[in-house]
Formats: structure tokens, sequence, C-alpha cells
């Protein structure tokens, strides 16, 4: 199997921004509450013509514009995402279609939930080495405000919408350490098509505590198989569910807070999308550099737990 690295980001942000005051007329909550137990103060939510399709068309696009690459260069596009607009066919073919991108290539939605992008990068890296071009299109996405319970304030007031994207560089040798697994478990589910109710159930207390212990088991594995240590990381990006779950980890590392990025105060948990959109919003702020050594982690539904330690090597922002 090759190795890969990233090559660019992208991301696909909804305009309209739901505040935890926003949240207060509709259920019994508010925003202390939210922020202290969560770390959230707003999310966005589509409105109007923006659906799961065209935020990660938008995210899929910006990637590969910055990737500056060929549309024939690209060998595949892996959608992760729990929200699809259609069931059928897969938001990758409709990419595809949309992007223009080469008929000989394989394209296809994958589903691990909140691990799904780093999911994705496998399923990419897998697709990539067994083909002959190099790159690749990965995609989390999420449009969780169409399968929110408005009446239940234990969920309502968690997620959010977006989508975060990635053109990736397979080669032999490249760097690259993973980790993927799963608990098995309906603690965080939502019902499939043509059931009657299609929210977000969740066990919030059970997820946690899977979260805290699911993130170190991945880092330690590709610690282990790597040779590297905390050390060798430039940033950890972890999935952005509740930044008491990420302040447990840094802990546990005795690790330098900013080493882990947090910006669910911004977006809110948005599932697949949220490691993409964090790494993407890292890079226009300048934070990544040309050669970083990332730690992406992602852990939900399922019980799924994924991690994947590899390279920025694009260009930096300008
Ligand atoms: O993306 C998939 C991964 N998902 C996660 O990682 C989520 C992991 N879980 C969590 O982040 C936390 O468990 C939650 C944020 C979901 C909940 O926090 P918690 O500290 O576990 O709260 P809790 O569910 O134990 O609820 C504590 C209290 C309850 O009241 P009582 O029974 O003690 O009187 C809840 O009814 O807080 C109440 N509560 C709220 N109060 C105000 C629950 N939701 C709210 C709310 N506003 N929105």
């Amino acid at each position: 199997m090759k190795g890969i690295e990233i090559i660019s980001t992208g991301a696909g942000i909804p305009s309209k921004v739901m505040t935890n005051d926003d949240f207060a007329k509709i259920v019994e909550t508010d925003d202390e509450w939210i922020f202290t137990r969560t770390g959230i103060r707003e999310r966005h939510f589509c409105e109007g013509d923006e659906n799961n399709l065209k935020l990660a068309t938008d995210a899929a696009k910006q990637a590969f514009e910055r990737a500056g690459i060929s549309r024939e260069e690209v060998g595949c596009v892996v959608c992760a995402t729990v929200t699809p607009t259609y069931a059928s066919p897969s938001t990758a073919c409709l990419i595809q279609k949309e992007m223009g991108l080469p008929e000989d290539i394989p394209v296809l939605d994958i589903n691990a939930a909140c691990a799904g992008f780093i999911y994705g990068l496998e399923v990419a890296r897998g697709l990539l080495s067994a083909g002959d071009k190099k790159y690749g299109i990965v995609i989390g996405v999420e449009q969780l405000s169409k399968v929110i319970d408005m009446t239940d304030r234990s969920t309502c007031v968690l997620f959010g919408d977006g989508a975060g994207a990635a053109v990736i560089r397979a080669e032999e040798g490249l760097p690259y350490d993973n980790y993927l697994g799963v608990k098995g478990g309906l603690e965080i589910y939502i019902e499939g098509v043509g059931s009657k109710s299609s929210t977000v159930h969740m066990d919030g207390k059970a997820v946690f505590r899977f979260a805290v212990a699911a993130i170190p088991k991945v880092m330690n594995a590709i610690f282990e198989k790597s040779g590297k240590t905390m050390e060798d990381v430039d940033h950890c990006i972890c999935h952005q569910a509740n930044a008491r779950i990420i302040d447990h980890v840094i802990k546990k590392y005795k690790a330098p807070t900013e080493k882990f990025y947090k910006n669910m105060e911004h977006y809110g948990n948005t599932s697949a999308a949220s490691v993409p959109t964090a790494m993407n919003e890292m890079w226009e702020k300048g934070m990544i550099k040309t050669g970083d050594n990332l730690m992406l982690v992602g852990f939900g539904g399922g019980l799924t737990m994924a991690g994947a330690m590899l390279r920025f090597k694009g260009e930096e922002k300008k």
C-alpha cells in the first residue's frame, strides 16, 4: 500500500448562524449550560437552497482549486456522510458530475459517522494504491439540522451543518500511520430510509465515556506503530464533539493546549465534517505549514474510532 499526504483543503459552511440564545427560545436551556458543558456557542444550519450536496461540492471544489492539479489526475472521490441529500445516487457521484471529473474512476459515499473522514482517507488510499492516478478527493459533510429533534434539549443544541474536504496524494513510501476500529453499538443512532423517525438519538454520557477512552487508544496505537511520540506531532485535530473531551486528552498526555485545535465554539458537532473543516480553518489562518505532521482523530456513532498521522505537503496560505 502507498502512503498518503494532504495537498490542500476546502470547506462549505452554510450561512445561517444559530446561537445558544436562539435555542433558549425553543427548549429549556441557556448559553451558560451549553457553553460550559460542551464549549459550543453557535452552529451553522442550511437554509434556502443549501443542503448536504451543495456544501460537499463547495468543499471539494475549493480543495481541488487549491491543489493546482488537473481533473484527469483525480483518481477517486470518497465522501463520508450520514445525512446525504440522496440515499442514492451517492453524494460522490453527483460531485463527480458537477466538477467534470473523469468517468473512469471509483467514486462512493461511506458511513463511519464522526470518524467518517478518517475512514475515508483510508478508503481513498486503498483505491489510489490499486490504481495509476496519484490524487484523490476526500470529503466529510453533514446536514445534521435535518435530523435534529428540536424538542430534545439534550441533543438539539449539539449539532451543526458543514463540509470539509482534502485533496490527497498517494505514493510509495510516504509516511502514513493510522488506526481504524469500532466497538459496535447503538449509543448514537438515526433510523434508516423509510422509517417513521429520522432524528438523532444519543446516550450522551455513554458516548462521552467512550470518547475519552477512544482518543488515547487510537493515538497510542499510532504512536506504537510509527515509533513516534506526541513531540513529533505539530497539530492534533480531534473530532469537535465537546471541548471537555479534548481537555481530558490534553490532560492525559500532559500536552501543550495549543497542540489541540478546537473550533466547536462556532460550528458545534458537525460529525464527519468536523475534522476536515477544522483542518481547513487552521490552514486558512496560516497555522498549518508545509511539512507539518498532523494527527487526525475521529470517534462517534457505531461506535467508530479512527486516527491518521500524515503530513501536510501543500502550499501554505499566502
Ligand atoms: O459526535 C458523536 C460523539 N458525541 C459525543 O461525543 C457527545 C458526548 N457526550 C457529551 O458531550 C455530553 O454527554 C453531553 C454534552 C451530550 C451532555 O453533557 P452531560 O454533562 O453528560 O449532561 P447530562 O446528559 O448528564 O445532563 C445533565 C443535566 C440533566 O439534568 P438532571 O437530570 O441532572 O436534572 C439534563 O436534563 O443537564 C440537563 N440538560 C440540559 N440542561 C440545559 C441536558 N441538556 C441540557 C440543555 N440545557 N441543553
